[in-house]
């Protein structure tokens, strides 16, 4: 059957991920591995700039991402809903509130990614389409170096809701109700469509089809990953 003659096919899986990723991919990679015992796996994880970087010179066939750049020729295949969070520390006076004006933001400090980071261009994006203008305190360049920082006290952050525990509070922070946050995005599977994939990048395409990692289970506040169908 398939999965028999799936097990024969040998090879290399290039994948890249941005950071965000790494709370999620590996349940799909432990599927697709299930089903393809043959093709070994080399994921990256990376900033979106750097994953773009990478499609660009060869070095990965398939990325994760949010937000492709347009000069790359691409193919994509839309894949779970990724709501951006703003957060505070926990206990924050917001935490508790119903709704807070989004206005308020303006003049609070502020914790960004790197430049180079999806999530910091989604951010920007939101901010200036909405002509809001918190401070910038701090620039950091992981998602847990800014979840510890939000803990800690060092300002507010957006960030994915699947960076958090099913319980922000675990994590000494707090989602905080303003309006028009979560920023909704979405992860998007892409690859170059002037190369052609490997059989191995092939397979996880198809075997990404087949499994579509379930967008709605992902809504914000339900958990990590919303990942939960059976394979
Ligand atoms: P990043 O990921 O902030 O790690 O770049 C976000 C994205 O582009 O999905």
């Amino acid at each position: 059957d398939l999965q028999a003659l799936h097990g024969l096919e040998r090879g290399l899986l290039r994948i890249a991920g941005v950071t965000t990723t790494e709370y999620f991919i590996a349940r799909w990679l432990r599927r697709y591995t299930d089903s393809h015992p043959g093709i070994e796996i080399e994921l990256a994880v990376d900033n979106r700039d750097a994953v773009v970087r990478r499609l660009r010179q060869d070095e990965t066939e398939l990325a994760v991402m949010m937000m492709p750049p347009d000069n790359l020729p691409l193919q994509r295949v839309p894949l779970m809903r990724n709501p951006l969070v703003l957060i505070g520390p926990a206990g924050h006076p917001w935490a508790g509130a119903r709704r807070v004006p989004r206005k308020s933001l303006d003049g609070q400090p502020m914790l960004m990614r790197e430049a180079g980071s999806g999530t910091r261009l989604a951010t920007e994006a939101y901010l200036r389409t909405h002509g809001l203008t918190p401070a910038l305190r701090a620039t950091l360049g992981s998602n847990e170096a800014i979840k510890h920082a939000v803990a800690a006290g060092l300002g507010l952050a957006v960030l994915s809701r699947h960076a958090l525990a099913e319980d922000p509070a675990q994590d000494g922070v707090a989602v905080l109700p303003v309006a028009g946050f979560p920023i909704e995005r979405r992860w998007l599977l892409v690859w170059r469509s002037d190369r052609r994939l490997s059989l191995a990048a092939r397979r996880f395409v198809e075997h990404v089809q087949d499994h579509p990692p379930d967008a709605d289970a992902a809504s914000a506040g339900k958990g990590r990953a919303g990942d939960d169908r059976a394979g």
